[in-house]
């Protein structure tokens, strides 16, 4: 993997996993980044998931994204999708934290306005640091408790919706400040809406796909402008890093 910007510097070397974790270190305190990867047509899946447009090189990212994180937040929609598993210490990632001196394991947080996350799935029942139901008080309470009695930590924050604000307060009152976030379109629109967003890290496949999915669900209140920070490549895949602005209102 090399670097375009910032760029050409004084080592123009390839980028070594260390380099990477520099790469892609965020400043510290609180910040939510958004790892997604998009076709060039903004397509984010093939046949449903995102595996179709990933490298190598996409993964070398996505596991660092993860090793620096202190929690992989994630929309219900894309968990299920995707068939998320807990952060376990056994692990590319896991192995990877522990090289670079943190907890081997790390919470995934679910985002779900209806609880919708399974009790008995291995996100719950096989994580080592307890997945984390991110919901609303007009969550069913039947669902939530269950999802608690399964070992899930519960955190309701807003009333007849998800608020995302005041959950980004609740996990960095528990020490969770750095997150990693991993979509889906729905939980970035809603994110971007809000004003929490600090980072886009947009993958870039060299690929056409159409009639698929896109980065955002539906139009946004009015455009985020975003400001290019970093771009890497590998085998024709740009790597992005963009700092978010907040929305603008439509004139
Ligand atoms: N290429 C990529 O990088 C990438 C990344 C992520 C996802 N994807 C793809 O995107 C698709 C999933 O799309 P999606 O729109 O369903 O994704 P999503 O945003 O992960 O999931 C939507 C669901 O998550 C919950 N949710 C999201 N935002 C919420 C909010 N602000 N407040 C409360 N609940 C919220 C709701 O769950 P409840 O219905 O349970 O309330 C909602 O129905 C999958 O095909 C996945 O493969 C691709």
């Amino acid at each position: 993997m090399r670097r375009l910007l910032p760029g050409p510097g004084a080592d123009d070397a390839p980028l070594d996993d260390d380099a990477l974790v520099e790469a892609y270190r965020c400043p510290s305190g609180r910040w939510l980044r958004m790892d997604f990867i998009a076709s060039l047509d903004g397509a984010i899946t093939v046949g449903g998931v995102s595996e179709g447009l990933g490298s190598p090189g996409d993964r070398r990212v996505f596991r660092v994204l993860r090793a620096l994180a202190d929690v992989v937040l994630v929309g219900h929609g894309t968990a299920s999708a995707e068939g998320y598993r807990p952060v376990l210490a056994n692990s590319a990632v896991g192995r990877l934290r522990t090289r670079l001196g943190r907890p081997p394991t790390a919470p995934v947080a679910v985002v779900s306005r209806r609880a919708s996350l399974d009790p008995a799935s291995g996100l719950v029942t096989e994580a080592v640091s307890p997945t984390i139901l991110v919901t609303c008080a007009a969550a069913d309470p039947t669902r939530r408790a269950a999802l608690a009695d399964a070992g899930a930590t519960v955190l309701v924050c807003g009333d007849d919706d998800v608020d995302l604000p005041a959950a980004l307060g609740a996990l960095a009152e528990r020490g969770v400040e750095q997150v990693t976030c991993e979509g889906g379109p729905q939980l970035l629109r809603t994110a971007l809406a809000a004003g929490v967003v600090d980072e886009l890290d947009l993958s870039l496949s060299p690929a056409l796909v159409g009639g698929e999915t896109r980065l955002l669900d539906r139009a946004l209140p009015g455009p985020a402008r975003l400001t290019l920070r970093q771009v890497l490549e590998e085998d024709g895949m740009l790597f992005t890093r963009y700092d978010v602005g907040r929305p603008e209102p439509r004139p």
